[in-house]
């Protein structure tokens, strides 16, 4: 099992032992985004304007949109998609404007797809990086061609890098000799000039999914950021504040010990090669390798939809994993997506049954 660091836990339970029960700053604690702020600095973050602390990444996701986006506008958004964006843009009354990740090209962005989308009424580009549910992990030459064609059509950048420390290839290399495209590297960092929200957070680095922590830092230019940093603090002051003894674990989870990181990248990194290897010998199923977070995206080569699939598979064998059609994928392909946490006998069970059940209806 993967767990929450104790000391996290500890400062957690201190803040309620001595009454930080109340309600919070609305932006959050000042030890926190204090925190936040000199996290964004070793991001490369230069041109920081305003952090915040949320309810996870979900609700600063939630504010960012709501203060930029008039109904009539759109913003770009990965397919296939973490399908939280699609979710608060639908609520939003906002229409969806879907751009391609190439599978061909281990699931980058699709540039050209990018381009072709952008439209007078486009606010805003969204980038998951590392990537859910597809595991894949931006260069810096991607990054900076994304922020080209967001500076040259005034595109807000919401860069979703929430996963930005379970990059699963990188602690293979050795320090200092690490090729760059081993690190991950933060659009923000790349793109000093431009509006940027980075989305950080406890749920997924810091494994504590359940305390609903999460946050926004704006960088950009000054001027430029400033009546949409009011816009964000307004909303924020109507929901009150994010979790109030929870934000106690942001400083230590951000500057005390990191050492759970080596050991849930080696669990992740064996638990993606035993995926991957499963993927490639299995008939009918091929996969890009995942380089980031926990999740892999394979192909499928069914004659039925992926949908189908995953509700056979479940009825049949009790495996469940989420269909492709459930995140968007190009016409005519198929997925499914695989979350690589369990331990090693358990996928290894489970990639069993699958590729009994794929023999089976499909022979
Ligand atoms: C890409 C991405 N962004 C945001 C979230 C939500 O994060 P939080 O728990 O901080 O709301 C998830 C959760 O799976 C995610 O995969």
């Amino acid at each position: 099992m993967l767990e929450t660091p104790a000391h996290l836990i500890e400062a957690v339970y201190k803040a309620m032992r001595d009454g930080k029960n109340g309600y919070a700053p609305s932006p959050g604690i000042k030890e926190a985004l204090e925190a936040i702020r000199a996290e964004a600095v070793r991001k490369g973050i230069e041109s920081l304007q305003d952090v915040f602390v949320t309810s996870g990444v979900s609700e600063s996701v939630d504010v960012c949109l709501a203060a930029l986006v008039n109904p009539g506008e759109n913003v770009l958004t990965p397919s296939p998609d973490y399908p939280l964006y699609s979710a608060v843009l639908a609520k939003l009354g906002i229409d969806l404007n879907t751009y391609d990740l190439n599978e061909d090209d281990a699931w980058q962005p699709d540039l050209i797809d990018v381009h072709r989308k952008i439209n007078s009424r486009t606010r805003a580009i969204v980038l998951i990086n590392p990537n859910n549910p597809t595991g894949s992990v931006c260069s810096r030459e991607l990054l900076e061609q994304v922020a080209e064609l967001a500076r040259r059509n005034n595109l807000v950048v919401f860069a979703d890098e929430i996963y930005d420390k379970l990059i699963l290839d990188a602690s293979e290399s050795r320090a200092g000799d690490e090729p760059e495209n081993a690190r991950h590297i933060s659009m923000a960092s790349v793109a000093p000039d431009l509006p940027v929200v980075t989305f950080g957070g406890l749920s997924k680095n810091y494994l504590a999914p359940g305390w609903r922590i999460g946050w926004g830092i704006v960088s950009g230019e000054a001027a430029a950021v400033k009546p949409y940093i009011e816009g964000i603090h307004r909303l924020l002051r109507s929901r009150l504040c994010a979790n109030h003894p929870e934000q106690y674990a942001i400083k230590p989870a951000l500057e005390g010990p990191q050492d759970h990181l080596p050991r849930v990248l080696k669990k992740l990194r064996a638990r993606r090669d035993l995926t991957v290897k499963w993927c490639n010998s299995t008939p009918r199923v091929s996969c890009v390798a995942p380089r980031g977070a926990f999740y892999a995206y394979p192909r499928l080569d069914i004659p039925e939809g992926d949908d189908v699939f995953v509700k056979e598979l479940l009825l049949k064998k009790h495996v469940l994993v989420v269909h492709g059609s459930g995140f968007g994928q190009k016409p005519g392909t198929k997925h499914f997506r695989i979350v690589f946490l369990p331990d090693e006998q358990t996928l290894t069970k489970a990639y069993r049954s699958i590729a009994e059940f794929t023999r089976e209806r499909y022979q």
